[in-house]
């Protein structure tokens, strides 16, 4: 016969050791379970005489009971300490301050943005043609005759199928919106265009945003208007802006419009050639033939045009020197801009 009271105590002692959830269930599979010690003393009952069997079954009883008890408690005591330690494990910290890791727009796509927004901003809609273009809209409409060097093939990338190219600037842009549209017409047309070229200010695909307004009693006037208010607010200054005679074969008269070296302030450097001057866009009043190879009267609307260099205005406005830095798409570049 077992000594109940050292049972009782073994097993105190044992919950105490255990500190694991499974150290439990052994524990409590050699005291409770099948061959468990309190399981043999109560089998045992049965084997007692009957004056023994009432008080040793009631003590068996009531340790059984108690085991029960001490196990669920030692159980709680065990869950407890093991959240506690998890919970001193597992943190965060979190007024570390954290840095998600955001995009960034490309320089061209916020220049881009910025030219669209002050166009947009003056009454301008925003348009776009397709890169792969008519020859006849990228040339012939635009009266550059068959022999201009434009049409040289050093500068033009033609494309498997007669009489398409991959457009050398937007004007045919123009062309599609004065034969799809009745003036008063407002436009710019930013796009990709593509020219035989590649040194570090040239890129054989860079973007162009072309400008097209006609409308009756437009002047030389409105276009210089248009385009100064335009500069000016694109480079966030009071720049001095210049017209200087030129020539387009779709705009009469045509000009190179030349703003105040933004590097040097018109001192003279590198970047202007010591002029103090630097170019950014060709302009003109549409060349009445172009009117009217799209079928607008010339003796009753005027036009102006005008087309600009995307890469150009983002290497002056941002000071970047070499073209190619907008397409090798270097993070540590393209993370500079915002
Ligand atoms: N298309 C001309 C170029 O690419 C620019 C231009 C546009 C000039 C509109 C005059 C009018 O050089």
């Amino acid at each position: 016969m077992m000594d109940l009271k050292e049972v009782e105590e073994s097993l105190k002692e044992e919950l105490q050791k255990a500190e694991s959830l499974s150290q439990l269930q052994q524990v409590k599979a050699k005291y409770l379970g099948k061959n468990g010690l309190i399981t043999q003393a109560i089998d045992h009952i049965k084997n007692l005489p009957p004056e023994e069997r009432r008080e040793y079954g009631r003590r068996v009883n009531q340790l059984k009971e108690k085991a029960e008890e001490l196990l669920r408690e030692r159980e709680e005591d065990i869950k407890k300490s093991e959240l506690q330690k998890r919970l001193s494990e597992e943190w965060f910290d979190l007024s570390v301050p954290l840095e998600p890791a955001t995009g960034t727009l490309h320089p061209l796509s916020l220049t881009l943005r910025r030219i669209k927004g002050i166009f947009l901003s003056m009454g301008f809609a925003v348009i776009e043609g397709p890169e792969v273009e008519l020859e006849a809209y990228n040339f012939d409409m635009l009266n550059i005759p068959k022999d201009h060097p434009a049409r040289d093939m050093q500068d033009t990338f033609y494309v498997n199928k007669e009489g398409y190219l991959l457009r050398t600037h937007t004007s045919p842009v123009q062309i599609r919106t004065m034969l799809s549209h009745k003036p008063p017409i407002y436009i710019v047309a930013p796009g990709k265009v593509y020219r035989r070229d590649d040194d570090p200010t040239h890129s054989p695909m860079f973007h162009q945003v072309e400008g097209l307004a006609v409308d009756k009693d437009l002047s030389f006037g409105h276009m210089k208007y248009t385009i100064e208010t335009f500069l000016r607010s694109f480079f966030e200054t009071d720049v001095p802006v210049r017209f200087r005679a030129s020539y387009f074969p779709f705009t009469e008269p045509s000009a190179e419009v030349d703003i105040g070296c933004v590097i040097c302030q018109g001192e003279g450097c590198r970047v202007c050639k010591q002029t103090g001057w630097l170019e950014v866009m060709g302009c003109g009043m549409v060349h009445p033939v172009v009117l009217e190879n799209c079928g607008i009267d010339a003796e009753v609307y005027q036009g102006f045009a005008f087309g600009m260099g995307v890469e150009r205005l983002a290497m002056l406005y941002f000071g970047i020197d070499n073209i190619k830095l907008f397409f090798e798409n270097d993070i540590r570049f393209l993370k500079q801009f915002r």
